[in-house]
């Protein structure tokens, strides 16, 4: 349980001058909250609720459910019986009532530098309501799915909300995904309408975007699965004022008429803009459709338990799990999380670095921040372009308070010292955070020492998809951090570590880390298996909630995450499962067998070392190891691209045929200290791959 007193001895604390206005101000002070959001989760979450719209109260239990499989089926339903929108809550409230209207929502920055755009919630308010207006136009309903493909701009904040005003689900599928994957994650969710853009630059990169689009809807339609309509938002070409383009009168060319234009609204620099493919019967333009839709729209008003967003995590056996997420419980907790996680104050400008396709995104960036009236930027861009100070101006420009990033990113700036964030002042930063994956204790020093000058506390927040948002945390101005260490649970979390046969770890221990009792912001259901959703999370240990993470809590009762325990990769903050990644392997002719494991890596936490084993008659060569790296960058895109692939004519097997990873991690990172592998069935194959490892990245 957690300490009555926090340590004194090797711990970092934030500045004075931020207790004073903190919303919670000690450890006692947090120990005493936690206690009563566990005793009476009801009177904790009900008071979060009372900042909130209700259409109709709720009827029963607040927090009603059953984590027990040996019990029956697993659920959790909170608020059950109440009503309300969240884009209400996120906008119309903070307008109307908070009289937030002018104060700016977003600051869009984009991936060039002086591409800025400011929009303010009265605006936000208004553009949402259009798109919703846009979206009932082409007959998308309460409960109805769509899909959401674009780059880091305000639209996809109001394309989202759109879908959450009427009801709908929106399912964003990450820019840097393939088309392989939108298709899969569309038919999997069975989505009846994409949206996404022309293109984006990252960096000096141009993303063609709407091809890829194209791409993922041919091969939909290929499996049987048409989807009639796509809107395309124009984000690097000229926008559609003066365009005939519109979704009752389409061009008659082929290719959008305005689009081979050089120079565009908002973004400034002159740039190559991407040919746009267009069909006419299936393609629709963003900018045509909202011109001509009423500002204002009625909410519809949801169930709590209503669902809210789709969103796929990769799961063990290869195939995307789609998280569901609902209404209400998501509301209050990543309101609750983002309010005193950040210890968010009204005249903060906050910046969270995630893309809006990742959860970090979503709870971070749309709605934790919405739902508290806060100034967020929201930027299109990377750490290194044009050079690697951009995030430091960018925190100058818009005096950027609370800020929020992954580890990688912190890794990656380190490598080129302190000189580049010396270069700016960021006087104005309070609270620095980090998400995605452990934090080496190297990295968690320069981003103190460099980065907040020893003036600003760390909130090394771990979660994931399924937790909808922060599960262990610290508190800004209350908890004593340690790098490295997640710290404390949230309010309403309650986590244990199981030994292998599933018990209880008292005092310090090593184990599997899992959780108790839900709280509000608690995944639902895997989209359409349900079964599944109870095998993956709740099945090995009954009564848990399995996080598939290992955790270590030490002898002040802190918790540090030490890494997945399944079969799972954790690339620059993303997970991988080695299955999909080997899945897309063997899919080239060429390939006989794959097995991925994970390789410690600098700057990105871990890379992907693949073994592969060749067909009959193939020979390994250069050209065939391209090929390889372009099959999996194609079927799941970039970020799961090889970092090795080692020529394997054998696998490790055990005799009854498993292929044993730990030995291949220890041969892909040269450790000869394999331990026990008398249950190999040949074991001269590890010194075949001994010498035949790759040392250096294709
Ligand atoms: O392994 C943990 C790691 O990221 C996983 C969740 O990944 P995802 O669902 O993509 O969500 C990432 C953003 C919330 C976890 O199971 N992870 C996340 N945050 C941390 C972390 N590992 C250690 N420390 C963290 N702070």
């Amino acid at each position: 349980m957690i300490p009555d007193k926090a340590p004194k001895e090797d711990v970092f604390h934030g500045s004075e001058d931020l207790k004073k206005e903190a919303h919670i101000t000690s450890f006692e002070n947090y120990k005493e909250l936690y206690m009563k959001s566990i005793e009476n989760p009801d009177e904790f979450w009900g008071d979060v609720a009372k900042d909130f719209f209700w259409k109709t109260k709720h009827t029963g239990q607040f927090l009603d459910y059953n984590f027990d499989v040996t019990k029956g089926e697993i659920f959790v339903k909170c608020m059950e019986g109440a009503s309300t929108n969240i884009s209400y809550n996120l906008l119309d409230r903070n307008v109307h009532e908070r009289k937030l209207g002018d104060k700016v929502a977003f600051y869009w920055e984009g991936n060039e530098p002086g591409d800025e755009l400011t929009v303010t919630y009265r605006e936000l308010l208004q553009r949402v309501c259009q798109f919703a207006n846009v979206l009932k136009s082409q007959g998308v309903k309460k409960g109805d799915r769509v899909s959401i493909y674009m780059p880091m701009v305000v639209e996809l904040v109001v394309a989202m909300l759109a879908c959450a005003r009427i009801g709908a689900v929106h399912s964003i599928v990450f820019a840097g995904f393939s088309a392989e994957s939108l298709c899969e994650r569309i038919m999997d969710s069975q989505c009846s309408l994409l949206i996404t853009a022309d293109g984006f630059y990252r960096g000096d990169k141009l993303i063609n975007l709407k091809l890829l689009a194209d791409e993922a809807l041919q091969k939909c339609r290929d499996k049987g699965f048409p989807i009639e309509k796509c809107i395309m938002l124009k984000h690097l070409s000229k926008e559609a004022e003066e365009t005939s383009l519109g979704s009752q009168s389409p061009p008659a060319k082929r290719s959008c008429p305005d689009l081979q234009e050089k120079q565009t609204g908002r973004v400034k620099k002159t740039r190559p803009v991407p040919q746009v493919p267009w069909n006419p019967e299936v393609d629709l333009c963003w900018h045509a459709l909202v011109r001509g839709a009423s500002d204002e729209c009625e909410p519809e008003w949801c169930g709590s338990e209503d669902p809210l967003f789709i969103l796929y995590t990769s799961g063990s056996t290869g195939k995307p799990k789609g998280v569901l997420h609902t209404v209400s419980g998501y509301m209050l907790y990543t309101a609750a999380t983002f309010k005193l996680v950040f210890d968010y104050q009204l005249d903060d400008v906050y910046w969270c670095t995630a893309d809006i396709g990742w959860i970090t995104g979503h709870s971070y960036i749309t709605y934790g921040p919405l739902a508290n009236g806060a100034t967020s930027v929201l930027f299109e861009g990377l750490p290194t372009y044009p050079d690697v100070s951009r995030m430091w101006e960018i925190v100058d420009k818009y005096h950027v308070t609370k800020f929020y990033t992954a580890p990688t990113a912190i890794r990656l700036l380190m490598k080129y010292g302190s000189e580049p964030v010396q270069k700016y002042k960021r006087e104005s930063l309070k609270v620095l955070g980090t998400v995605g994956e452990p934090i080496n204790p190297e990295a968690w020093q320069w981003y103190y020492n460099v980065v907040g000058e020893r003036r600003c506390p760390i909130v090394d927040t771990f979660w994931q998809t399924e937790t909808g948002g922060h599960v262990l945390t610290p508190l800004p101005a209350a908890t004593p951090m340690k790098p490295g260490s997640a710290t404390f649970p949230f309010f309403g979390v309650v986590p244990a570590i199981l030994n292998e046969s599933g018990e209880e770890l008292e005092g310090p221990s090593e184990g599997y880390l899992v959780f108790k009792q839900p709280w509000p912001g608690v995944m639902r259901t895997v989209y359409g298996n349900h079964q599944r959703f109870e095998t993956t999370y709740f099945k090995k240990f009954p009564g848990y909630y399995v996080t598939g993470d290992g955790c270590r809590r030490d002898k002040d009762g802190y918790y540090w995450i030490t890494g997945r325990i399944d079969d799972m990769l954790n690339v620059s903050g993303h997970l991988l499962s080695t299955a999909e990644v080997e899945s897309a392997l063997v899919e080239h002719e060429a390939v006989a067998e794959a097995a991925v494991v994970g390789r410690p890596h600098p700057v990105k936490g871990e890379s992907l070392y693949c073994f592969v084993t060749l067909a009959d008659g193939v020979t390994y060569n250069r050209t065939l190891e391209a090929e390889l790296k372009k099959q999996v960058r194609e079927k799941i895109g970039a970020i799961a691209t090889p970092d090795y692939i080692q020529n394997a004519p054998a696998l490790p097997k055990t005799r009854s045929g498993k292929i044993m990873r730990r030995v291949l991690r220890k041969i892909a990172c040269d450790e000869r200290d394999l331990g026990d592998i008398s249950t190999l069935a040949d074991s001269s194959v590890v010194e075949q791959l001994f010498q035949n490892r790759c040392c250096t990245a294709v």
